[in-house]
């Protein structure tokens, strides 16, 4: 294993990020985290690698002074970030609500990389998220071989996050039974995980806070309770408002994520981008762009994730079967899919929506016959 080094006992080997599909934050950004931390002379909180500043400034972007670039990995708001920077120095828990696809996962992840430089310490909340997910498990072997003890015990992320003054995630909170959730309650308002069967606790170092994310859209599944909503301060990640905006994230984001899948670079896409945006955003808000003709919508959301997969997937149609150039052909099932997802009640309104506006549109010809081509 010639590529492999040995680093305080773990293996790591140097071409892994490189290769793995899909590399952790504090990987994929080792750079920028790197000189950041460098050129930082703010203070920082207990056991952060940055300062607040320099948090910031690594999920918003900016340049330092060596002249070291850092890129943007959120676009929207810079106050929002700052205040959810902040409530992570504070005895407050942070929870991040929003509408599918509003990068709560992705701020999520970014803001334990930047704190902590860890963005695994994680739990995805379900439906069938136990306790234990939250708090610990047994290893039941050494359990029934020396009873309860401290080898025994299996901590969550949430407790080692607490004991090594780390940031823990929790993924969709609300999706997770609303007793497991007020296991959360004594650990970030009393920063302590009793451990009953030996008598011991877990107290929370300095430098712990918790990032919770909820989905808008599944409120009312397992609401928050009251109690452990106080914990928390809560922010509001919005849909971006302006289009131009919108298509700056989706740009980045799939010219990220081609690079990794190895597709090849398509300098010409960036009409068809604007083009999936202008449609997801006119059939989401139910009025086109010019503010003229009402809409209806169809029950997906059109998230811009949602516009992020479907440039994807045209861009390996585009390279693999097509010209190497980004046509409204690559794209047209995917928009299909993304907006048609009740077959029956959708398919009107996407052909109420293909007829009444995308046909008449100065340019659009192409795009039109794509469309019309898949839906046939
Ligand atoms: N404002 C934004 N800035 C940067 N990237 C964004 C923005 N909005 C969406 N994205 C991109 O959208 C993708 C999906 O985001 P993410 O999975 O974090 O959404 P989410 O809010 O967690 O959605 P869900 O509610 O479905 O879990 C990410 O790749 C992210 O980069
Ligand atoms: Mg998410």
């Amino acid at each position: 294993m010639e590529s492999a080094v040995r680093e305080g006992g773990v293996v790591t080997d140097t071409h892994a990020v490189t290769q793995k599909l899909r590399p952790h934050a504090e990987d994929a950004f080792a750079g920028e985290l790197k000189a950041l931390a460098a050129a930082d002379d703010r203070p920082r909180p207990e056991r952060w690698r940055l300062s607040p500043w320099a948090v910031a400034t690594y999920l918003l972007g900016g340049e330092l002074p060596d002249g070291t670039v850092i890129t943007p990995k959120y676009v929207g708001p810079r106050r929002i970030v700052e205040v959810a920077v902040t409530t992570l120095a504070t005895d407050r828990a942070l929870l991040l609500l929003g509408v599918p696809g509003t990068a709560k996962t992705w701020v999520s992840e970014h803001l334990a990389a930047a704190v902590s430089g860890d963005s695994t310490l994680l739990v995805q909340g379900t439906a069938g998220t136990a306790e234990e997910a939250m708090r610990y498990g047994w290893n039941y072997a050494q359990l029934l071989a020396h009873g309860p003890s401290r080898d025994a015990l299996v901590p969550s992320p949430v407790m080692r996050a607490m004991s090594e003054g780390m940031t823990a995630r929790v993924e969709e909170l609300t999706r997770v039974p609303a007793d497991v959730q007020d296991t959360l309650i004594t650990v970030l308002s009393e920063k302590t995980l009793p451990i009953p069967e030996l008598g011991e606790e877990v107290q929370a170092v300095r430098g712990f806070n918790l990032i919770a994310t909820a989905n808008d859209r599944d409120r009312g599944v397992n609401e928050l309770s009251s109690a452990l909503r106080r914990r928390f301060n809560t922010v509001v990640l919005p849909l971006p408002e302006m289009a131009e905006a919108e298509v700056e994230i989706v740009a980045r984001r799939v010219d990220q994520l081609g690079r990794s899948l190895d597709l090849p670079s398509v300098p010409d896409g960036i009409e068809e981008i604007r083009r999936v945006v202008t449609v997801f955003r006119e059939l989401r808000s139910g009025m086109t762009s010019d503010g003229r003709t009402k809409l209806k919508s169809p029950s997906g959301t059109l998230s811009t994730a949602e516009a992020i997969s479907v440039i994807t997937g045209g861009l390996a149609l585009a390279a693999h079967f097509g010209d190497g150039v980004l046509r409204a052909g690559d794209v047209a099932a995917g928009i299909q899919g993304a907006v048609v997802r009740d077959p029956s009640a959708d398919q009107t309104v996407w052909q109420e929506y293909l007829e009444a506006v995308v046909r008449e549109r100065d340019g659009w010809k192409d795009f039109y016959r794509a469309c019309r081509e898949v839906s046939a």
